[in-house]
């Protein structure tokens, strides 16, 4: 094929105030005072464990919970992901269909304490929520009832690691990335002090959340950015069928596997407060679907080096065989080239390797027809220094997949263990 290789030129990229907190009192004074039991009781809401609520019957209060008589909903409508446990759901859990990633930026002088106190209001929110019960004062109780695997995930930027004044605790490569050459960082896209991944398998379940996480957190943040990202649909094709990304590409064919020891040891931190949690790199990166549409299909499989229709690698054979980087073609070139973006990601240890949990976004056309859509990149691991960053370092060097791909987003956020039904969320940092 023609080199299309030019590597794209340099450039790089990257805290508001208090006010009225507009909070219900009576509920603020309640979390506050530690009261989340008598809270739950005077609310009238049910403990739902790991089962799902899919009758309504565990909207507690709520006044339009369906009747008896209405349709049986799909019974994934009301599937669960646990919440409680070693590590925060939304990492290890199979990517669902839709995803929000909301990023905060923590108001003027707010402090450990205010932190310990917006962390057990958010996690109270979170705990009712994917388990199918309206948060406490939820505004539409109703939209509860279906968590459709609902995850929320808790990330927390350098910025709360300051605020909090415990920065010895922050993981050295909890902080910006370094710049890269490839990168257009737009601020609108980038950066953040707490981040809030929302992950459901229906749309109006993560705005849902997205409602009351945002509200809750609003006397103590506010939003930076939100991003919204999908995957096909649930259900629309086999499980473990790898998904293809906006460029049409198999995306996700050599990823860590939930469950097996390589997962473990490359995703969760193993020591210190953070022990059981991981971090968070989120890139947005645009794809330019003009100049990707305009391409054949040789060029855009010399590029990956993997073939679109299977996702097999260029030396032969099914998605899942690997690779072999040293093969030649007849004239002596590598079948897959030295700058095909499989050969610049790979690492050869799957202890080192990133969990790219990808999604899609699309904030649809511009007048002249232009696409606004590509990834949101996420990748977790236990060490950003030791495992993204020297990735991205060799695909900002030179891969020829840059020719289409421009990051124009970056945050990082370390991602706290879980915590059982009596803690919350970010308790060994802010506790
Ligand atoms: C819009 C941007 C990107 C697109 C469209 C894209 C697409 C792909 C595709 C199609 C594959 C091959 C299938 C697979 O194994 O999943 C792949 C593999 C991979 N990508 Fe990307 N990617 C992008 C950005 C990135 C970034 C920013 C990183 C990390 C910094 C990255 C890391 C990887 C890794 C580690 C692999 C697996 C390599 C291997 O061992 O075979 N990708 N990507």
């Amino acid at each position: 094929m023609a080199n299309r290789a030019p590597i794209k030129a340099a450039s790089m990229g990257e805290r508001p105030t208090a006010g009225g907190s507009g909070r219900r009192l009576t509920r603020r004074g309640l979390l506050s005072g530690g009261a989340l039991a008598a809270a739950a009781t005077v609310t009238g809401a049910v403990a739902v464990t790991g089962s799902a609520a899919t009758d309504g019957a565990a909207a507690g209060a709520s006044p339009a919970a369906p009747s008896p008589a209405a349709p049986a909903a799909s019974p994934d409508a009301g599937a669960v992901v646990p919440f409680h446990g070693p590590h925060q759901a939304g990492v290890a859990t199979p990517p669902q269909a839709h995803a929000v990633f909301v990023g905060f930026d923590l108001r003027k002088g707010v402090g450990r304490e205010a932190l310990a106190r917006m962390m057990r209001l958010l996690t109270d929110d979170a705990r009712r929520l994917t388990q199918g019960r309206p948060a406490l004062a939820d505004t539409e109780p109703e939209l509860a009832a279906l968590p459709a695997r609902l995850s929320v995930t808790f990330g927390f930027g350098p910025g709360l690691f300051d605020a909090a004044g415990v920065g010895e605790h922050r993981p050295e490569s909890v902080a910006a990335l370094p710049a890269f050459t490839i990168d257009r960082l737009r601020r609108e896209w980038s950066g953040g002090d707490l981040l809030v991944q929302i992950c459901a398998d229906d749309p109006l379940t993560v705005t849902h959340a997205l409602r009351m996480i945002v509200k809750d957190a609003r006397a103590f943040a506010e939003v930076r950015w939100t991003q919204r990202g999908f995957r096909r649909a649930a259900h629309s094709q086999p499980g473990g069928t790898t998904q293809r990304n906006v460029m049409g590409q198999l995306d996700g064919t050599v990823n860590l596997v939930a469950g097996t020891p390589d997962f473990d040891r490359a995703v969760w931190i193993e020591e210190g407060r953070l022990r059981g949690g991981t971090t968070l790199v989120l890139r947005r990166i645009r794809a330019e679907m003009e100049t990707w549409d305009a391409t054949d299909t040789t060029a855009k499989e010399f590029t990956v080096g993997r073939r679109l229709s299977d996702g097999a690698p260029l030396t032969g054979g099914r998605e899942h065989d690997e690779p072999d980087f040293d093969r030649l073609t007849p004239v002596g070139f590598p079948v897959i080239s030295e700058y095909a973006h499989i050969r610049r990601a790979h690492v050869p240890d799957p202890g080192l390797r990133m969990l790219r949990r990808v999604y899609n976004y699309d904030e649809g056309v511009a007048a002249d027809g232009t696409a606004d859509c590509g990834l949101l990149f996420a990748a977790f691991q236990a060490d950003i220094a030791r495992q993204f960053i020297p990735v991205q370092r060799r695909l900002a060097e030179a891969d020829l997949l840059n020719e289409w791909t421009t990051p124009i987003g970056s945050a990082v956020f370390a991602i706290p263990p879980g915590c059982g039904p009596d803690g919350w969320i970010g308790e060994t940092l802010l506790g």
